[in-house]
């Protein structure tokens, strides 16, 4: 097992303490909402039993029609990160070989790692705009390759794909009896529309998604996988039931009543990130030091330092933080160099996310060497 990354949970800000943090660019999510702000309405006779094992079926119900699925090719989890874990353990054996896009939210790495797989990483590059290119991904595939994963919107950088890309891999996967799993964790924050779901191209598509982003409720631990593979969900409910048996019955509840007005409480919120989009456009369009791929769907962002610019990263994160009161998602989060880190410009609110990126600004040119 490799743990080596356990620090990024004692720098989350969670564990941090949002009260130590006065400029908050690290989340990867909307603002958080209340009870109030969502609309969840709790009944005192809710009955506290084990629930349903797929997930509450209403709720199913309701994510089955985002995906054109049946509710029993719906399984709920404790987060798309329990999706994750469920669908690699119930697939891969130590050794088997998966794909992986690099850089990532780690889980999506890390758990296959910890199984023992051989893992390979298809790198983004900043220089080719961290679109993925399909071909070349295609090309890694080996015959006994068990499973591909992708994201889009892409975290960190923010960077969307095409559904004709989608629909390549998926051939190709579903060619090499391969499975394509996509992280669609970001999926309601595309700037268009949605890209068509793999679960409903090919027995060997897998969607996850979560409530936590999009929506801003990450709190209500409630995320998905749907599939139309039959083996593979009864593989994974088998899992779910040595993990937790079920998910929360009170947790489930809130995400039916959530994911029920989905479409009204996502508008305000499209409009807050677009206004929120074009202050971190201004402000780097507007400076010399940092350069970015500006993000097309999510609500982060993984800018770098120019490379002429001389700079101890330690001292600049050291003086962004602890001077500033700034934090941002360093590179290494994503085992990368600290020179790029991620921002996430739609938690923080505008005077927030404004002045910490001035800031920012200021503790490059505090530290900088040249
Ligand atoms: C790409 C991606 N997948 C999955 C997750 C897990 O999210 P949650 O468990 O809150 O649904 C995250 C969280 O940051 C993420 O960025």
């Amino acid at each position: 097992m490799q743990f080596n990354r356990m620090w990024i949970e004692k720098e989350s800000p969670e564990e941090y303490g949002y009260e130590n943090i006065k400029y908050n660019l690290t989340e990867s999510s909307t603002t958080d909402k209340t009870m109030t702000d969502v609309g969840i309405q709790l009944s005192q006779d809710l009955l506290l039993c084990y629930g349903d094992h797929l997930g509450k079926k209403e709720l199913r119900q309701v994510i089955g029609k985002m995906y054109d699925a049946k509710e029993d090719e719906v399984i709920v989890t404790i987060g798309a990160c329990m999706s994750l874990f469920l669908i690699y353990s119930a697939i891969l054996m130590p050794g088997d070989h998966v794909l992986i896009m690099h850089p990532n939210y780690p889980a999506n790495i890390e758990i296959p790692r910890s199984l023992g797989c051989q893992v390979d990483l298809y790198g983004l590059k900043f220089e080719e705009g961290f679109r993925m290119d399909v071909d070349q991904l295609i090309s890694m595939l080996r015959p006994e390759t068990k499973l591909v994963n992708i994201t889009y919107p892409h975290n960190p950088t923010g960077v969307m794909t095409t559904a004709e890309d989608i629909a390549k891999l998926m051939k190709a996967c579903e060619a090499n009896g391969t499975y394509l799993m996509v992280d669609e964790t970001y999926g309601d924050l595309t700037n268009g529309q949605r890209l068509p779901h793999v679960s409903s191209m090919s027995k060997y598509g897998i969607c996850i998604e979560s409530l936590s982003k999009a929506i801003g409720v990450p709190g209500i631990r409630t995320g998905w996988m749907v599939s139309k593979n039959r083996e593979l969900l009864d593989k994974v409910i088998a899992t779910k039931e040595q993990v937790c048996i079920c998910g929360s019955v009170v947790d489930e509840e809130c995400a039916y009543q959530v994911l029920s007005k989905r479409e009204e409480l996502l508008k305000p919120i499209k409009a807050d990130i677009a206004e929120k989009l074009a202050i971190l456009t201004e402000i780097m369009e507007n400076q010399n030091v940092l350069e970015w791929v500006k993000p097309q769907g999510g609500v982060v962002c993984f800018p770098r330092i120019k490379e002429e610019i001389e700079i101890d990263t330690k001292e600049f994160y050291d003086c962004l933080n602890h001077k500033y009161g700034v934090f941002v998602g360093p590179g290494k989060w994503f085992d990368m160099s600290d020179r790029y880190f991620r921002i996430g410009y739609a938690w923080p609110k505008k005077e927030e996310l404004r002045q910490g990126m001035l800031n920012l600004l200021k503790a490059i040119e505090d530290t900088r060497k040249n």
